[in-house]
């Protein structure tokens, strides 16, 4: 049997990874296709439970144990759930991978990014295409703004924090071209979809 492949939705709050990890989903079992929609933190329910601590505007964390809880979360979530599923021959189409660890408690907060890096090569999974959405701090405000929800703690984060965090992305999408697309975010919701089914097709070969 066949591997599936595993595709990641990365980008800044209010980026469209959600809305995109679902159209993205919906493809997939439009064209017959085994898929499994999941995110980060999160994806088990320990996970979950590791996701409500990481974003609750009550508690503090260090950059360092912030990006361990990540990588706690993470190591479930590949265990149990992403690598037995692409095993079984499942595509995987995840919203928030490593790289928002990288861009978040690296670029963002200054967690050494070698530490963050070695992490990951312990959890040991890549994805196979990382669709990055790309999309500047002032839209991301106006849309989670628009939103309405309550803020999390890394919406309460400011400005500068997010500016690092979207060059921290477009730095990560250019150190790994073979694996990376960068999407101008800002574009109508149905072209960002046409180009992500775009990438798919062509990078790994699937008709959607
Ligand atoms: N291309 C788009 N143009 C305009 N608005 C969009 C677009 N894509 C998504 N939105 C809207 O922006 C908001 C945020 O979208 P979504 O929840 O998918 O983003 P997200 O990246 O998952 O956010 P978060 O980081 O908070 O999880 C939603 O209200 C959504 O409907
Ligand atoms: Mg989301």
């Amino acid at each position: 049997m066949a591997r599936g492949w595993f595709i990641t939705l990365e980008g800044g709050e209010g980026a469209g990874k959600s809305t995109q990890a679902r159209r993205l989903a919906g493809a997939f079992a439009a064209a017959g296709l085994p898929v499994l929609a999941t995110r980060e933190p999160g994806g088990t329910p320990a996970a979950e439970r590791v996701r409500a601590l990481l974003l609750d505007p009550a508690l503090a964390w260090t950059p360092l144990a912030e990006t361990l809880l990540h990588g706690a979360a993470r190591a479930e979530h590949v265990a149990r759930v992403i690598r037995p599923a692409l095993e079984a021959g499942t595509h995987v189409v995840c919203d928030r991978f490593a790289d928002s660890t990288l861009a978040y408690q690296g670029y963002g907060l200054g967690c050494d990014l070698g530490a963050i890096a070695t992490l990951a090569g312990l959890i040991g999974l890549a994805p196979d295409l990382t669709l990055v959405l790309d999309l500047a701090p002032a839209e991301s405000k106006r849309r989670l703004a628009a939103r309405g929800a309550g803020a999390d703690r890394y919406e309460r984060l400011g400005t500068a924090f997010f500016a690092r965090v979207q060059d921290g992305f477009r730095a990560l999408a250019a150190q790994a071209p073979e694996r990376c697309l960068l999407i101008p975010a800002a574009e109508d919701e149905t072209r960002v979809a046409g180009r992500i089914l775009d990438a798919v097709r062509a990078r790994l070969g699937l008709s959607l």
